[in-house]
């Protein structure tokens, strides 16, 4: 093995990620009085929140009736009832004084006449336990919400005493004999030196992976380095068969339209100009959540009713707005769809698709954002001294399937509840204790594997082929034959790393290095969805099987576990869904049809 020298840093915590979640955790903690470091693979105001629309759930009542216990309605029934209920539960009540917090913190939230932060309506946000009309819980800063956010959120955070470590790649967590993470190692990608961070607490807050699809909303830094990692140390990753496609992505281009633009009254049509939502979600129309209107979009293409010369995509139809209105609330999808769809959309539609946006699965933790694994037949055992928050995680409070602006939220409240736990069981500037000789073996094993590559595929062909076989085999409708194909597939593509082919030797800005470590994060966890969904025999949320079109509760009303080695092999657990509340506040919703 290469002889690397290595900067050693030790910290009482250490962030990875500098996105919504890891900023609100590295402050939060920087605030407990424990001495964090946050490195990212990018400065932190380019993370992907930078790139959220249309706002942050909280029930504040500013602009309809509302309650928590009726998002906490809204979210499980969103999730199919497959998320847990002890954790909706806090999320949603924490909601409240987590946009308060963001507002007195300095995010420029649009305003009502009155003065109050202004809310619009997103899919499946409903009044009355989904009995009343729907609720304005969004919370918005115009169709910028996530950029507003993320500014005010690394503001913070350079008010407090926290270090960062910018352009760092984490290349792999160090983990002890016993299970429990001891840190991280990291690349520094301009100097190219080694960084070995000692923490008593690990956050995993890297993102999403949404990248392992050929056409997705997320950034092209979204390769999911946190899921990668835990799949390294021997962890399970949770519910990864459920990808989310959201319904308007810019149709070629695949950039974001917020759902923002129908609940301010943008509308869906067919090639006959039909607002067909009406057909498939008579209340609800074009604000049902995500999943139905991205299958109903796909119908409506398959059935010969698409738009375009293809007949391939669907128009969203603005024009009927008031041009001030939109100049006012939605500027910047009239300016993506002006530069992405050549569109004035004032005076045309845009071309939509349903694309993929957000990963429901990932890192299972329980509601404070420790990670959970099966351990001696308990579904809950923590993983000492390892948290993972935001789209790296998977708490569950999304389930099967996530209401728009329940991510925004997702960020803060447990970036915050982050920051509360490690500050209960860590107490500044306690011992480390030694590692083993051999701790950091398997992070430089990996390294230098992938640095001296030298096989015959280039690292661009071996994406490409991940992709467009996730795309096509692990898409918005899905079938035994097409996902047992793409399982033989990504085995065979994920094998294929062996032979890939690393040029640029040095250390130092080497992309072509980075982007091979970052396709070896997103290849295990297609590998992972892939499998998870080929095993799921049933509809729920996003997963939907044209050969198990009901939701089954006797056999699958369970979070899926999946491992998978660095030989390929698949191993799949279960973990039950949390059906209990945690205060008496509020009900369990019991199991029931889900309709909108
Ligand atoms: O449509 C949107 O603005 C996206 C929001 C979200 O995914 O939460």
């Amino acid at each position: 093995m290469t002889a690397y020298k290595i900067h050693e840093h030790s910290y009482d915590m250490v962030v990875v990620g500098a996105g919504g979640a890891g900023l609100r955790a590295t402050f939060g903690l920087a605030a407990k009085g424990l001495t964090t470091a946050c490195i990212t693979k990018v400065f932190p105001t380019r993370s992907h929140t930078v790139a959220a629309q249309g706002g942050i759930s909280a029930a504040l009542a500013n602009m309809s009736d509302d309650n928590w216990r009726y998002h906490f309605y809204d979210t499980i029934k969103g999730s199919d009832w497959l998320g847990d209920q002890d954790a909706i539960e806090y999320m949603c009540r924490e909601a409240i004084p987590a946009v308060i917090e963001l507002e007195h913190q300095g995010v420029p939230f649009s305003r009502t006449e009155d003065g109050k932060i202004y809310q619009r309506p997103f899919g499946g946000m409903t009044t009355q336990f989904g009995e009343g009309p729907p609720a304005q819980r969004t919370c918005a800063a115009a169709d910028r919400t996530g950029h507003a956010m993320l500014h005010t959120l690394y503001q913070q955070s350079l008010k407090h005493d926290a270090r960062f470590f910018i352009e760092y790649f984490a290349l792999d967590l160090i983990m002890d004999a016993d299970g429990s993470c001891r840190g991280v190692l990291a690349l520094d990608m301009a100097t190219g030196e080694l960084h070995l961070f000692r923490a008593h607490g690990t956050v995993l807050a890297t993102g999403g992976y949404g990248r392992a699809y050929f056409s997705c909303t997320s950034a092209h830094t979204c390769t999911g380095d946190g899921g990668g990692m835990a799949l390294r140390a021997g962890l399970g990753l949770q519910d990864m068969e459920f990808v989310q496609f959201h319904p308007t992505g810019i149709y070629g281009a695949g950039c974001l339209i917020t759902e923002g633009v129908r609940g301010e009254g943008g509308i869906l049509r067919n090639a006959n100009g039909e607002r067909f939502m009406e057909r498939y979600a008579p209340n609800a129309k074009d604000l049902a959540s995500r999943d139905v209107v991205s299958r109903s979009m796909t119908i409506e293409i398959r059935e010969g009713r698409g738009v375009g010369e293809h007949k391939d995509h669907i128009f969203l139809d603005l024009t009927h707005l008031d041009p001030a209105d939109i100049h006012e609330k939605l500027p910047g999808i009239a300016e993506s769809s002006r530069i992405f769809a050549g569109v004035d959309v004032t005076k045309e539609p845009i071309p939509v698709i349903p694309t993929v946006h957000y990963n429901m699965g990932g890192i299972p933790t329980n509601y404070h954002g420790e990670v959970v694994q099966i351990r001696n037949g308990d579904p809950d055992a923590v993983v000492p001294g390892l948290y993972a928050i935001g789209e790296a995680a998977c708490v569950s409070v999304h389930g099967a399937n996530r209401l728009g602006s329940n991510s925004l939220l997702d960020l803060v409240v447990f970036g915050r509840a982050v920051a509360n736990r490690a500050s209960e069981q860590i107490k500044p500037g306690m011992t480390h204790r030694a590692l083993a000789a051999d701790a950091l073996d398997g992070a430089l094993g990996n390294l230098d594997r992938v640095r001296h590559a030298s096989g015959d595929t280039p690292t661009a062909v071996i994406r490409d082929r991940m992709q467009r076989t996730m795309q096509a085999d692990a898409a918005v409708f899905r079938t035994e034959q097409s996902m047992a194909e793409g399982v033989e597939k990504i085995r065979e593509i994920r094998n294929g790393f062996a032979d890939v082919k690393v040029s640029d030797r040095s250390l130092v800005w080497n992309s072509d290095l980075i982007e091979t470590l970052e396709l070896q994060n997103l290849l295990g966890q297609a590998q992972v969805t892939i499998n998870s969904a080929l095993n799921r025999k049933e509809s729920r949320g996003a997963h939907a099987r044209e050969d198990y079109p009901d939701r089954d509760d006797a056999n699958w009303h369970k979070h899926t576990l999946c491992k998978v080695d660095d030989a390929g092999n698949v191993d799949i657990d279960y973990r039950p869904v949390h059906m209990y509340t945690l205060t008496d506040e509020v009900e369990v919703v019991p199991l029931k049809k889900r309709v909108y």
